[in-house]
């Protein structure tokens, strides 16, 4: 199976070299902003993102995986893509321990000696990077980053578009409300709301930009 990777900065490398990894697959290309024209470059297909629907109809067996560390950034160019779900294809480096009864959705990638343990549910476009661990019964929505070695406690919720810094911890059973970020080697005691950044240990919150309607 031929995969394209769009965005061709550093965090295309670490996605790239899962591939290498993994018996079946391999890289056919980047597509990236920065290509303002479709070119090959060291056997590679390199091409504006536009190209989107070019390079699926004239290659066989394609898909596509997201390699955009930002999730807000990572959302909007999927939105522009005239792709499906079945178009994009999840990456689990072979030296992540991933539980049987865990589930992982379209489009995430999860990095070396990341664990994902019994009954956890990932959602779609999700960034489980370097080390990160996910504890039994832990919920992640759709475009999460857990950054390399942040640690999930049990049944902890993380909503869609949170990114969890490096080396934070939460302990079991909270929700990190959408889009909140947590600073890296934070330890969170308590729920965060949505929208917030939250550093230290204990986290404190200082933004919260949730507005309470109706
Ligand atoms: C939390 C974070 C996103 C805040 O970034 P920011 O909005 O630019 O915030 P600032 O750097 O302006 O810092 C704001 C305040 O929070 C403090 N702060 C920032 N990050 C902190 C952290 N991780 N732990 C403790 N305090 C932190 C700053 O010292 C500053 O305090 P002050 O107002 O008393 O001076 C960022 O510092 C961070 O930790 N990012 C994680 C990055 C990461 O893990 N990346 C991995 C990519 S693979």
């Amino acid at each position: 199976m031929n995969i394209v990777i769009i965005g061709h900065g550093g965090h295309s490398k670490v996605v790239s070299d899962i591939i290498l990894a993994t018996e079946g697959i391999q890289v056919l290309g980047y597509l990236d902003h920065k290509y303002k024209t479709k070119e090959v470059i060291n056997n590679f297909i390199c091409a504006p993102i536009s190209e989107v629907r070019e390079i699926k109809e004239n290659n066989d067996d394609v898909r596509f995986v997201m390699a955009i560390g930002d999730n807000r950034v990572r959302k909007e160019i999927i939105e522009t893509l005239d792709l499906s779900s079945d178009d994009f294809i999840s990456l689990l480096h072979p030296t992540a321990s991933i539980s049987s009864s865990a589930k992982i959705g379209y489009g995430t990638v999860v990095m070396p000696n990341a664990v994902i343990n019994a009954d956890a549910v990932i959602g779609c476009h999700s960034i489980i990077n370097s080390a990160a661990i996910v504890e039994h019964d832990c919920y992640l929505g759709d475009f999460v980053h857990l950054c390399p070695n942040s640690t999930l406690a049990g049944a902890v919720k993380v909503e869609s578009g949170c990114m969890i810094g490096s080396g934070a911890t939460i302990i079991p059973n909270k929700t990190i409300g959408e889009w909140t970020v947590v600073g890296a080697g934070a330890t969170v005691i308590d729920h965060l709301p949505r929208n917030s950044k939250a550093v230290g240990t204990p986290a404190r919150i200082i933004e919260n930009h949730y507005i309470k309607t109706g």
